[in-house]
């Protein structure tokens, strides 16, 4: 088997150990597809670690930076017995699509979809959220951290997709602003005073990526 091959075989592998299906979930990416939404949800595998580290807290107020069809949300909701879930969506059709989603799926923390800029949302949102995952434009990351360590409690989470762009963070410059994003954004979370953070190194079905994971230290 080819590197991507056993690393497309193993993310099988264990979504069919750790991910049951699930009609709401497995409706959304069917539904996504057919709507031509791009194919860049978190994997089901991701989406099981975001529920696991939002339950793991007892959070009952997330908020998500990039909705999409409300997939990740969705995991996110799925690991709260009640509060509020906030997530920030930019395109209009995407929005949408994600409040159907969440209406489908019947959540019981109170959801809402903002539809704008997250940098002109962002602003007017007040602490405490207990998880603020970040997943929209990377080259804005650094500018949603600030927001996120504004935002999040002492014992919180911050979590971010795609910091690792298939290892164009290493040598980012000039090549992919989004990567130059994720390479700031890194090393502003590795210097912060307040967090303790590491990030995942991922292969699977949506290819060589990397997860934040940031805990805000207790005040
Ligand atoms: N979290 C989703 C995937 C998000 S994809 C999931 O895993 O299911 C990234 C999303 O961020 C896209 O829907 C895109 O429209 C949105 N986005 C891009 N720039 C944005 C911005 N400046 N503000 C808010 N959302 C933005
Ligand atoms: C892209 C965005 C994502 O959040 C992701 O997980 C993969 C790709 C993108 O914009 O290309
Ligand atoms: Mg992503």
């Amino acid at each position: 088997m080819s590197e991507n091959k056993v690393f497309e075989a193993v993310d099988d592998y264990i979504h069919g150990l750790f991910v049951e299906a699930d009609p709401v979930l497995d409706d959304i990416l069917a539904r996504s597809a057919d709507a031509g939404l791009p194919d860049i949800q978190v994997s089901p595998g991701q989406g099981k670690l975001l529920y696991l580290l939002t339950k793991m807290i007892g959070a009952s107020r997330v908020l998500e930076i990039g909705t999409l069809g409300g997939y990740s949300t969705v995991w996110l909701g799925r690991a709260m017995s009640g509060g509020e879930l906030v997530t920030i969506e930019f395109d209009d059709a995407h929005a949408a699509f994600a409040r159907e989603t969440l209406d489908q799926a019947g959540l019981k923390p109170e959801s809402q979809v903002l539809t704008g800029r997250a940098l002109d949302i962002l602003p007017a949102l007040e602490p405490p959220f207990d998880v603020v995952f970040l997943d929209a434009n990377k080259d804005s990351y650094p500018a949603y951290l600030r927001h996120a360590v504004r935002l999040t409690r002492p014992g919180g989470l911050i979590i971010a997709d795609n910091v690792v762009r298939d290892g164009a963070v290493l040598a980012p410059e000039g090549v992919d602003p989004q990567a130059v994003g994720a390479a700031a954004f890194n090393q502003a979370l590795a210097e912060h005073p307040a967090l303790e953070a590491i990030i995942l190194q991922q292969v699977g079905m949506k290819g060589h990526d990397g997860l934040a994971i940031a805990r805000v230290k207790d005040s």
